[in-house]
């Protein structure tokens, strides 16, 4: 490993102030990141360069599936790296091919386009439906409000918050917001020109909000009826975190008449790469076929090493059971947490989520909160789980995120409920 890896150069060794400096100098300042400067990890934890060591209960924003470091993910990487990284997609290899397969065989028959992000999965899934409603002239996209598909235009005009509009206007046209779990609204908002209909299972940035079994019935049922495509942008809540490979089988399950519940299409990425960038959408037969040759591409989708990676990363989840513990040690967080909401009212409302996709919404007005009074609750409340060793997400302004790596240990959620514990009994004095 040694020579695979050498060390990083001096200037990021133990000093968070000359990584910042590098990067207030030279990257573009679109992100607002914590003080901390991580330099290596190992399992659920992570180091920053002073050393200092911080349990990952946010797991890269739901991506570090099997946690850091992780040896098959390395042994995956070298060994396909010795043979093709890439070819470029006039050109089939066994990879690629094989892993379609594998998510094929995971949902339904369908097929798998390959991208990098998972904005580029739903950028994928808005053409394959403007395709489907070209000659009728049908192109108009429902998305709800407060949902998130990714920062491109089309991510941003299909994203129902105002915040990742602003100054970007404007906005592409062909997306309209709807309220989440309103059947009744999505029904009075579908124009002749509506195509499609895109929603998360779980809302992850928007707060954790789980979509109801009655909402996702209700919608393939609508888009049945008005031949609408449905899709889940599964990006976020899918790949095993809620203890099914999608979010929208969690969801249904033990719903009488759920069985057969299926989407159009579902996009992916984050965890499917477990740090290695690749998405993918899948469209369910016969709309895989919509997009023929010359009308959608991407130089780096599905790459020989992406999809080996991507396929060890599902071999391990397979042997390893991931799925049962992110099932299990979901559980047993959330019971916990509900446990520490009794406890301390004052600092914790509820909790909420499935699986490894946890939101812990925070009281309204905690006075005792110490910091920056120009930042959100979320923020605040992260800084100080940060000094204690625990990285989590803030999600909207209220809500902590939990989205750690599937093989997450039960000692490890033992270690992060005590670090959440003792924050909130300071702060509950
Ligand atoms: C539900 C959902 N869709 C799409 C995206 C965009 O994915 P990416 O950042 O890989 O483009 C995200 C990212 O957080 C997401 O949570």
């Amino acid at each position: 490993m040694k020579e695979i890896v050498p060390s990083p150069p001096p200037i990021v060794r133990n000093d968070v102030a000359s990584v910042q400096a590098l990067f207030q100098k030279n990257v573009v300042p679109s992100y607002g990141r914590f003080d901390i400067a991580l330099s290596h990890g190992s399992g659920s934890h992570v180091f920053d360069v002073t050393g200092k060591r911080y349990l990952d209960f946010g797991g890269g924003i739901a991506v570090t599936s099997l946690g850091h470091a992780h040896p098959a993910i390395t042994e995956a990487l070298i060994e396909q790296s010795r043979k093709l990284v890439h070819i470029s997609n006039l050109y089939y290899h066994e990879p690629q091919g094989r892993l379609a397969e594998a998510i094929v065989n995971l949902i339904a028959p369908g097929k798998v386009f390959f991208s990098n992000s998972g904005a580029e999965a739903n950028e994928g899934l808005f053409k394959l439906a403007r395709k489907f409603g070209h000659e009728e002239g049908r192109y108009e996209i429902l998305t709800a409000i407060n949902s998130f598909h990714g920062r491109t235009l089309a991510g941003i005009a299909a994203t129902g918050q105002d915040k990742v509009k602003k100054g970007f206007e404007p906005m592409m046209p062909g997306f309209r917001h709807v309220p989440y779990n309103d059947l009744a609204a999505v029904r009075a908002a579908v124009s002749p020109a509506t195509i499609a209909i895109m929603i998360e299972g779980i809302q992850g940035e928007g707060g954790l909000t789980m979509a109801s079994p009655e909402f996702l019935l209700g919608l393939r049922k609508l888009c049945d009826e008005k031949r609408m495509l449905l899709f889940m942008d599964g990006v976020q809540d899918g790949y095993f975190r809620t203890g099914r490979f999608q979010a929208f089988q969690r969801i249904l399950e033990n719903t009488p008449g759920a069985e057969k519940f299926l989407p159009d299409g579902i996009s992916m990425a984050k965890s499917l790469g477990g740090g290695f960038p690749i998405g993918a959408f899948w469209a369910r037969a016969p709309y895989g076929d919509l997009l023929g040759p010359g009308t959608h591409a991407s130089t780096f989708g599905g790459t020989p090493l992406g999809c080996a990676v991507a396929l060890k990363i599902l071999e391990v989840v397979r042997e390893e059971k991931l799925a049962d513990n992110a099932r299990a040690m979901g559980e047993f967080l959330k019971a916990s947490l509900q446990a520490l909401a009794k406890k301390y009212p004052q600092v914790i409302h509820e909790t909420r989520g499935v699986g490894l996709m946890i939101g812990i919404e925070l009281a309204a007005n905690i006075s005792s909160l110490p910091g920056d009074t120009t930042k959100t609750q979320a923020v605040l409340f992260v800084n100080l789980l940060h000094a204690a060793g625990l990285l989590t997400i803030p999600a909207g302004a209220n809500v902590i995120r939990l989205l750690p790596a599937l093989n997450l240990r039960q000692s490890e959620a033992e270690e992060g409920l005590k670090i959440i514990e003792a924050v909130a009994a300071k702060l509950a004095g």
